[in-house]
C-alpha cells in the first residue's frame, strides 16, 4: 500500500485534545479540586496543572505550526459558573478567545461542554441524579452558547460512562467503600441510573445547542472494544450494553459520536478481564492495543446502526517512550484507514492529548505530543507532534507501518 488519502474526506479533522481540568490549573471552584484535597494523598494535585488557563495561544500555535487543522478543547463550567444562576461574563470572554485564537491559526475548535469536573455546588446540590440536575446544566449550556454561535463541533457531555463510574464510585467512597481502582483489578459497571441521568441530561443539552448554533452536536463515549470469550457472549452484550449501549442509544438524534479508544478487553463467564500483567502494558497498565481503535469504530458504528458519523475525539498512548507513541499511532491509524475503507464514516482523529497532562490524580501518566516542565511551564514538542502534524498534511497516509497493520 502506498497511501490511502482517498479514503478521507477532504475535510478530515487532525487535531488532538485536552480538558479544562487536565491543563488548565487552580480550577479551585470544582468538585475535582475538592476531591484531590479531601483524599489524603490518594490523589496528587492538579494545582497549576500546565498553566494552559494562561498559555493556550503557545499551546495552540504549536498544534498549528505542526500542521494539525483542529483543536478539541473544554470550556470549565465550575469557572463559568462559580455559584448557581451566577454566570461570569469575564470567564465566557476568556473561552470567547480561545475560539478565536483556534480559528486564527488554522485550527477548527471542537468544543467540550463537560469534561468530568462540575463546580461544587452542582455535586452539592445531588450531582446528576439531583433533582435540580437537568435544569442546572442546561441554564448553563444555554449560557455557554452565547460565546459558541459559530463553532461547528460541540461535544456536551465527555465520557458519560465514565463519568458515571467515577460518580458512582465517588457516593461509594464517600458511604465508606474501600475501592481499589488499580488496572489490574475488575472494574465496577458505570451505575444504570446515574447513566440513564446522564442521557436526559444530554438530550435536553442537544436541544439547547440545537436551538441556538448550527453546530453538530454530540458526545462522547470511552469505547472498550469489549471482545467476548467463547461461551460468554451473553454477559458480554450485558456488559456491552451497561458500559457502552445505553449511550449509543442516548446518541440518538444527535449529528455525530465521538469515539474514545485505548485499548481492548476480553469478557469471560465472570466479566470484563482485567489487563494481565504484561511487559508491554502501557503506564496506565493498560494492555497495549493499538487494533482497538478499529474494533472500537466498527462497533460504535454498528450499535448506532451506521447513522451517526464518527469524530475520533481520543485515542493515544501513557508513555514515557515517544517511538513507541508514533508506532501505537501508525498502527491505530492504520486500523482506522481499514474502518474507514469498510465504510465507517470517521470525520476526523483528533489525538490523546495535546499536552503531558494530569491525568485525573496522577502525573506519572504522560500522553502529550508536548512535554511540559511543571516548573516552568515550558513547552516541548516531541517528534510525535510533528509526526502527527506531517500526517495530517499528507491527508493522513500512515506510511510504512500503517500498511503493515492494515495487513
Ligand atoms: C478521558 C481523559 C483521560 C484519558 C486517558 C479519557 O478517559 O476523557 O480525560 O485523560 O481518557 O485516561
Amino acid at each position: 500500500m502506498t497511501s490511502r488519502t482517498s479514503d478521507l474526506r477532504p475535510d478530515f479533522l487532525w487535531g488532538a485534545s485536552t480538558s479544562p481540568h487536565q491543563i488548565e490549573g487552580n480550577n479551585v471552584n470544582s468538585d475535582w479540586w475538592r476531591m484531590e484535597h479531601q483524599s489524603q494523598g490518594i490523589l496528587e494535585l492538579s494545582g497549576d496543572a500546565l498553566d494552559s488557563y494562561h498559555r493556550y495561544g503557545e499551546d495552540m500555535r504549536l498544534l498549528a505550526d505542526a500542521g494539525l487543522n483542529a483543536y478539541r478543547f473544554g470550556i470549565e463550567w465550575a469557572r463559568i459558573e462559580p455559584e448557581p444562576n451566577q454566570f461570569s461574563k469575564a470567564e465566557l470572554a476568556h473561552y470567547r478567545r480561545m475560539i478565536e485564537t483556534a480559528r486564527g491559526l488554522g485550527l477548527e475548535p471542537v468544543v467540550t461542554l463537560h469534561h468530568f469536573s462540575s463546580p461544587r455546588w452542582f455535586a452539592d446540590e445531588g450531582g446528576w441524579t439531583g433533582p435540580t440536575a437537568v435544569d442546572r446544566f442546561t441554564r448553563y449550556v444555554e449560557r455557554a452558547c452565547t460565546i459558541l454561535h459559530d463553532v461547528n463541533w460541540i461535544v456536551t457531555i465527555n465520557e458519560p460512562n465514565i463519568l458515571a463510574l467515577m460518580s458512582g464510585m465517588a457516593a461509594a467512597v464517600a458511604e465508606g467503600a474501600d475501592i481499589n481502582l488499580g488496572a489490574d483489578v475488575r472494574m465496577p459497571t458505570p451505575s444504570k441510573e446515574i447513566g440513564e441521568a446522564l442521557v436526559r441530561a444530554h438530550r435536553a443539552a442537544v436541544a439547547v445547542v440545537h436551538e441556538h448554533t448550527s453546530a453538530k452536536v454530540g458526545w462522547t463515549v470511552a469505547q472498550q472494544a469489549l471482545v467476548p470469550a467463547p461461551g460468554a457472549e451473553k454477559l458480554h452484550a450485558e456488559l456491552k450494553w451497561a458500559w457502552e449501549d445505553l449511550y449509543h442509544d442516548g446518541a440518538r438524534g444527535d449529528d455525530f459520536l465521538g469515539v474514545q479508544s485505548y485499548t481492548s478487553q476480553t469478557v469471560d463467564e465472570k466479566g470484563i478481564v482485567a489487563h494481565p500483567d504484561h511487559p508491554d502494558n502501557t503506564l496506565t497498565g493498560w494492555a497495549y492495543r493499538p487494533d482497538a481503535l478499529g474494533i472500537a469504530l466498527r462497533q460504535a458504528w454498528e450499535a448506532t446502526d451506521g447513522q451517526l458519523p464518527l469524530l475520533v475525539t481520543e485515542n493515544g498512548i501513557a508513555t514515557t517512550d515517544d517511538t513507541r507513541r508514533i508506532a501505537y499511532t501508525t498502527e491505530a491509524l492504520g486500523h482506522l484507514h481499514q474502518a474507514v475503507a469498510d465504510g465507517v464514516d470517521v470525520r476526523g482523529y483528533l489525538h490523546w492529548s495535546a499536552l503531558d497532562n494530569y491525568e485525573w490524580g496522577h502525573w506519572a501518566p504522560t500522553f502529550g505530543l508536548i512535554a511540559v516542565d511543571r516548573e516552568t511551564f515550558a513547552r516541548t514538542p516531541k517528534p510525535s507532534l510533528a509526526w502527527l502534524g506531517d500526517v495530517a498534511r499528507r491527508g493522513g497516509a500512515p506510511g510504512a507501518q500503517g500498511a503493515r497493520a492494515e495487513g
